[in-house]
């Protein structure tokens, strides 16, 4: 896995929009595969600067997101449908024929799952796979434990998860238990993977996710098996790698051997 240790989140979100623009300028259609959560708004807010600014162009893009909540409907103020088109989908030109967001309100999800990895299948799978990591390790909501062959499926949020969303809904009650997510089989399928973490908070699973075992408990560590897989984090992320030097030399001198 390559790590890309920067200053901070802004610098965490720059690295990673400008990935994403070399590759929309490269592949006007790509397809991204696009998160939630706090970490990558920073990204999103980089993107539609870069759209608006420098005519970054959506309209050929298609993309999927990882998950969403089970038993919120889309224009639920917490659902990640909401989220997306609220931080980057409206404020893009991509064309919402394109955008492809799990429904967390099927009620055959057997056949939806299969029908959603059927979808990506057709676009001619994902470009680019944009990930956060959970204080437990997770990626989409592979909680610890998923198989790291998983495809698209229900998944039982962990009791740690639940409470890191509890600050989103006003009572504890409303927090969903349950999320539809892509698998980390999926994810694996990605051709491009980058995984942002930022913050003290997730030191410990970023260390676990990049020189740890690759682990069901730690769902993250299976990107130690994917050919392009790029951890980007800032200081505090960083702060319990052990090999934290060599990455940092590595990255100085990757210049040296791209020219
Ligand atoms: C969201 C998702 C989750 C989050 C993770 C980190 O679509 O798949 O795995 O990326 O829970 O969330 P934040 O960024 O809020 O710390």
């Amino acid at each position: 896995m390559e790590v890309v240790i920067t200053p901070d989140y802004d610098a965490i979100s720059r690295h990673a929009a400008g990935i994403v623009a070399r590759l929309l300028y490269k592949k006007p259609n790509a397809v991204l595969g696009l998160a939630t959560g706090a970490t990558p708004l920073g990204l999103y807010r980089e993107l539609i600067r870069l759209h608006r600014q420098e005519g970054l162009d959506f309209s050929k893009v298609t993309t999927f997101n990882l998950d969403e909540y089970v038993g919120l409907p889309a224009d639920h103020p917490q659902s990640y449908h909401r989220y997306m088109w609220d931080n980057l989908l409206s404020q893009v030109n991509v064309s919402p024929s394109r955008v492809h967001i799990p429904n967390g309100m099927v009620r055959d999800m057997e056949e939806y799952c299969e029908w959603y990895e059927g979808e990506i299948a057709r676009a001619g799978g994902i470009d680019l796979q944009v990930l956060g990591i959970g204080r437990d390790g997770h990626i989409a909501f592979n909680e610890p434990g998923s198989s790291l062959g998983s495809r698209t499926r229900i998944k039982t949020l962990a009791r740690e998860t639940v409470e890191d969303n509890a600050r989103f809904f006003d009572r504890d009650e409303d927090v969903p238990r349950h999320a539809v997510t892509m698998g980390v089989g999926t994810i694996m399928e990605a051709r491009q993977c980058l995984l942002l973490a930022s913050g003290s908070l997730k030191a410990e699973a970023v260390a676990a996710t990049i020189e740890g075992p690759i682990t069901c408990q730690v769902t993250a560590s299976a990107l130690q098996l994917h050919r392009d897989a790029i951890a980007i984090l800032d200081d505090q992320a960083a702060g319990r790698l052990k090999r934290r030097e060599y990455y940092e030399w590595v990255f100085r001198h990757k210049e040296s051997w791209l020219r």
